[in-house]
């Protein structure tokens, strides 16, 4: 008897403990996954044999059969990547993407828009950038912007991942419209740059295309250039499938959109469920940049002194970053991750690395 209510004594605590960490996994997967769902179920591909074609290493993009998607390889010989046929005034460019798996440091994977080869001094650019590690370590990845060739004017920020990006195909979207891009990864918007009138024509605004690249970035991808690609577990294989491209396609020189039948699509753009950040999607946004980001360029005081304009400071955030940008405290970060981070950052804790 007595045995049993001490029994019972010792385990009330941990059930407790125990039902209340699966209420917040619980609480943290809804969250995640079926909040915003609706964004993204209604996307219409387009599959890759109609809308895209090889833009290098021509052997190394790799059809799909049922010519769907595409397979991108990196191997000691060339990496590879894939354009879009149109450039896009505004637009929705969007792919479920697997990346690499095992020893991958050294690789860039990036799904970005771009007009760089129509306008070499004076490009825009919207970017996703995945940042392979070696083994056991994980994927990184960062963002980036770029208006009318403001090269010298990076807007990186830096994040790791709520799951093993290897492991399964996800989707990885960027809109872009005359107001606002904003960077989701599946139904989580990770990254919102709201246009400001200061921020002139640094904020992209001549049409772009849509590409996706595997590359040798040796010389900084992992850890500033410390590990390089190890051939030896070639080929380097990026999965690309339900590629979706909306907005209005549009002539470069151009430059303004023409047409009813534009403005319509432009509407239709704006009108889409993911073109609104929601206060649900407001919060799992703060959620994942609370949690996930370690570099921001806004709190980069050393290499901005005054923050770009379109930043926006939010003073308990600012505490958490040094002056280079980047996370003070390894430390809380190890403490958050054991509490309750183990359902989307299982791979934090003994990632200092970089
Ligand atoms: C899906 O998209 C089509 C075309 O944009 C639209 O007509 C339709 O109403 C959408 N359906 C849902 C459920 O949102
Ligand atoms: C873009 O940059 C070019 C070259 O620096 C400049 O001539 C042009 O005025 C800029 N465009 C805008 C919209 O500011």
């Amino acid at each position: 008897m007595d045995r049993l209510r001490c029994f019972r004594m010792m385990l009330r605590p941990k059930t407790h403990v125990f039902l209340s960490y699966s209420l917040s996994l619980l609480l943290i997967i809804i969250f995640f996954f079926s909040s915003t769902n609706a964004a993204f179920n209604n996307i219409t591909t387009i599959p890759f044999n109609d809308g895209y074609s090889p833009l290098f290493g021509d052997d190394n993009v790799v059809r799909s059969p049922d010519g769907n998607g595409v397979r991108l390889h990196l191997d000691r010989f060339s990496g590879s990547g894939f354009i879009s046929s149109n450039m896009y005034q505004y637009g929705f460019f969007s792919a479920r993407i697997k990346l690499p798996s095992a020893y991958t440091a050294g690789i860039c994977v990036a799904f970005y828009t771009s007009n760089g080869d129509v306008f070499e001094k004076t490009h825009d650019e919207l970017d996703f950038e995945f940042l392979g590690n070696i083994a056991g370590k994980p994927w990184r990845f960062q963002t980036n912007l770029y208006g009318n060739g403001s090269t010298h004017r990076g807007r990186e920020e830096r994040y790791r991942l709520w799951f093993d990006p290897s492991k399964q195909f996800h989707r990885y979207s960027i809109l872009w419209t005359a107001k606002n891009i904003i960077f989701y990864i599946d139904e989580v918007p990770i990254r919102e740059v709201t246009r400001n009138e200061e921020m002139g024509a640094d904020y992209p605004s001549k049409p772009m295309s849509l590409y996706a690249t595997i590359w040798d970035a040796s010389n900084w991808a992992t850890s500033g250039g410390k590990y390089g690609v190890n051939y030896k577990y070639a080929p380097f294989v990026s999965e690309f499938k339900d590629l979706a491209i909306e907005g209005c396609s549009a002539d470069p020189i151009q430059e303004i959109p023409g047409g009813a039948a534009c403005s319509e699509k432009l509407d239709k753009l704006d009108a889409q469920d993911y073109a609104t950040v929601t206060p649900r999607r407001r919060l799992a946004m703060r959620r994942f940049r609370q949690r996930l980001m370690y570099y921001s360029y806004c709190y980069d005081t050393l290499r901005y002194p005054i923050p770009p304009p379109e930043c926006v400071i939010d003073p308990s955030e600012r505490l958490r970053f040094k002056e280079t940008g980047r996370l003070k405290f390894g430390g809380s970060h190890r403490r958050r991750s054991k509490r309750r981070g183990r359902t989307f950052t299982p791979v934090v804790e003994d990632d200092q690395a970089d």
